[in-house]
C-alpha cells in the first residue's frame, strides 16, 4: 500500500542518478522528499510572480474574484525567531488582536495536544504515522505554538465545519500541502460521530495517489480538497524546434489544467517551494517557458541543502526553541521577494483576499517533527541513509499550520461580520 504512495514520494532517497532515469520515465510522479526544511517553501520569486502575475488575470478569467469571502492562502516561510515572551496577551480574535503577528512566536510544552490520535483517523497515507510503526517518542505531539503577543483561539472542530458549510476548501500545491491537508481531514473528522458521513467523491482510497482528492463532510455540504501541483504550473512537452536539452517546460503563464477544478473554491491554500531547485529543474531538462519560447538561460538558484544526500533527523525528540539562525539568508531573500509581490498584489482589489502562512521560522525550530526512518508504514524502518527530514509526522507540525489557518479563517469571519454589524450602524 506504501508502496504506491508515499513510497513513491521517497524516490529522492535513491542515488540521483537513479532518481533522473526514472523522472524521464514519469515526470510529475516523483515527489521530492529528504530536504532541509527552511528549504522547503523557498520560492524562485521571479517565478513566482510571474505566475503570480497570470494567477490574477486567470482569477478574473474564471471569475474569480466575483465571491468577496473568498481568500487564497500563500503558504512561505521565514526565519525570524523570538525568544520572548509576554504574559499578558489577548487573544487574537478580539479586535485588539488586529495587530498581532500570529507566525511571531515560540513552541510550549502542552499536555492537551495532541488534538487527535492518528489510529483515530482514516485520512492518514502510513508515512505520516510515525508513532505507529515504530518511533517511540511522543514529544513531538505535544508542542503548541504560542504567539508572542496574543493567544490563538483553540481549534474548534465543529464550529469550523460550521463555517465552511456549503463551501470549499482546496488545497493545491506538493507533498507537504498534502501532509497538511490529511492534516486538517484529521482534525475536522474528530468532531463528526457518523464515520461513513465523511467519503471520497469519488471512492477514491486516500493512499492512492491521484491528481486530486475530494473529501466531503456530508453533514455539512463542504468539501476539504487536495491538488496535487509540485510547482503550481504546468509542466509539459517543450514547444517544437526547442534545443535538444530541453526535456520538458515549466509553464510559468499558464494555469494548471485541475485549476478548472478549483475554480469556485471559497478557501485556496497554495504550497510550492519544494520542487523548485535545480536538481528537480535544469538538471533534469526541465526548463521555463514563458508564452511559445523557452528560456535557456532562465535560472533556478540552487541554494543547496541537505536534500539531495537525505539530511538526518533521526533520533531528534527536542525542537531547537529561541534559535533564530535555522534558515538561509538565501531563503529569507527569496522569502522577501515573494512577500513584497505579494504585499504589491494585495493592494489592488479587495476582492481576493490574499494572507500568508508564513511558517519557515516556526517549522525550522522542529526539526524533531519529521518521520525520519520511519515513513515506510508496515513496510519498516528505512535505512539510516535514506531518511525523510522533509515531511511531518501527524499529529504534528502541520496541525499547527491548521491552527494558524483556522485563526486566520475565524479573524476574516469576525471581521466581516464586525463590518456588517457597522454598516448596520451607519444605516440606520
Ligand atoms: C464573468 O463575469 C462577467 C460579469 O460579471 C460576465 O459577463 C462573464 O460572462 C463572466 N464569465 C464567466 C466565464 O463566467
Ligand atoms: C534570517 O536569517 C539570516 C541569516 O541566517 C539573518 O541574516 C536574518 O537577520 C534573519 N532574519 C530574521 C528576521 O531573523
Ligand atoms: C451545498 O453547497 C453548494 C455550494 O458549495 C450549494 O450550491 C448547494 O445548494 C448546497 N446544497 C445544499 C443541499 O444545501
Ligand atoms: C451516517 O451517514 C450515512 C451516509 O451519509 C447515512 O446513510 C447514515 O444514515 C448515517 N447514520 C446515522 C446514524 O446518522
Ligand atoms: C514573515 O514574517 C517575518 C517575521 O515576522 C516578516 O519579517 C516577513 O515580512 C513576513 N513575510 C510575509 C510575506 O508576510
Ligand atoms: C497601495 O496603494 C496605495 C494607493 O494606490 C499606495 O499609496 C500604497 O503605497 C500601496 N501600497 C503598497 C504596499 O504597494
Ligand atoms: C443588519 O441589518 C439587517 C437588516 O436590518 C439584519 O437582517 C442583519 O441581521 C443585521 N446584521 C447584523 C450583523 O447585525
Amino acid at each position: 500500500m506504501s508502496k504506491n504512495s508515499l513510497a513513491e514520494e521517497h524516490e529522492e532517497a535513491k542515488p540521483i542518478s537513479e532518481a533522473l532515469k526514472r523522472f524521464k520515465r514519469s515526470r510529475l510522479v516523483l515527489e521530492p522528499s529528504l530536504g532541509v526544511l527552511g528549504f522547503f517553501l523557498v520560492c524562485l520569486c521571479l517565478l513566482w510572480s510571474f505566475f503570480y502575475f497570470d494567477y490574477r488575470s486567470a482569477a478574473k478569467r474564471y471569475n474569480l474574484s466575483d465571491k468577496s469571502d473568498r481568500f487564497v492562502w500563500l503558504k512561505l516561510e521565514n526565519n525570524k525567531s523570538s525568544t520572548t515572551i509576554s504574559s499578558n496577551r489577548v487573544g487574537f480574535l478580539e479586535e485588539s488582536g488586529d495587530k498581532c503577528d500570529v507566525f511571531d512566536g515560540d513552541w510550549v510544552w502542552d499536555e492537551s495536544y495532541p488534538l487527535y490520535r492518528s489510529k483515530d483517523c482514516r485520512f492518514l497515507d502510513e508515512g505520516f504515522r510515525c508513532s505507529e510503526f515504530g518511533r517511540s517518542d511522543l514529544f513531538y505531539t505535544q508542542w503548541r505554538w504560542q504567539p508572542k503577543h496574543c493567544n490563538l483561539p483553540r481549534f474548534d472542530a465543529k464550529l469550523m465545519l460550521e463555517k465552511l458549510r456549503d463551501k470549499r476548501l482546496v488545497f493545491v500545491g506538493d507533498s507537504i500541502g498534502r501532509n497538511q491537508w490529511e492534516s486538517l481531514l484529521c482534525l475536522l473528522s474528530s468532531a463528526v460521530k457518523n464515520e461513513s458521513s465523511v467519503y471520497e467523491v469519488n471512492g477514491s482510497p486516500i493512499t492512492k495517489h491521484t491528481g486530486y482528492l475530494v473529501f466531503r463532510f456530508k453533514d455539512y455540504n463542504c468539501t476539504v480538497e487536495y491538488y496535487r501541483s509540485p510547482f503550481l504550473v504546468p509542466q509539459g512537452r517543450p514547444p517544437r524546434g526547442s534545443h535538444k536539452k530541453v526535456k520538458t517546460a515549466l509553464k510559468l503563464d499558464t494555469m494548471e489544467w485541475t485549476s478548472s477544478k478549483w475554480r469556485g473554491a471559497d478557501v485556496l491554500v497554495f504550497n510550492t517551494g519544494h520542487w523548485w531547485n535545480y536538481g528537480k529543474t535544469i538538471r533534469t531538462g526541465c526548463y521555463f517557458q514563458e508564452g511559445g519560447e523557452v528560456k535557456l538561460k532562465m535560472n533556478v538558484d540552487d541554494a543547496g541543502g541537505d536534500w539531495r544526500t537525505g539530511g538526518t533527523c533521526h533520533m531528534e525528540t527536542l525542537p531547537e526553541i529561541g534559535t533564530t539562525s535555522l534558515v538561509s539568508s538565501e531563503t529569507w531573500d527569496q522569502l522577501k521577494i515573494l512577500g513584497d509581490a505579494l504585499s504589491r498584489h494585495s493592494n489592488g482589489s479587495e476582492t481576493v483576499k490574499l494572507k500568508a502562512l508564513n511558517i519557515t521560522a516556526m517549522s525550522a525550530q522542529r526539526k524533531d517533527g519529521h518521520p525520519s526512518i520511519y515513513y515506510l508504514g508496515s513496510l519498516g524502518p528505512a535505512p539510516l541513509h535514506r531518511q525523510d527530514c522533509s515531511h511531518w509526522c501527524l499529529p504534528g507540525v502541520p496541525d499547527t499550520w491548521n491552527e494558524l489557518m483556522y485563526a486566520l479563517f475565524m479573524k476574516q469571519e469576525a471581521s466581516s461580520s464586525r463590518r456588517v454589524k457597522e454598516a448596520n450602524v451607519t444605516v440606520s
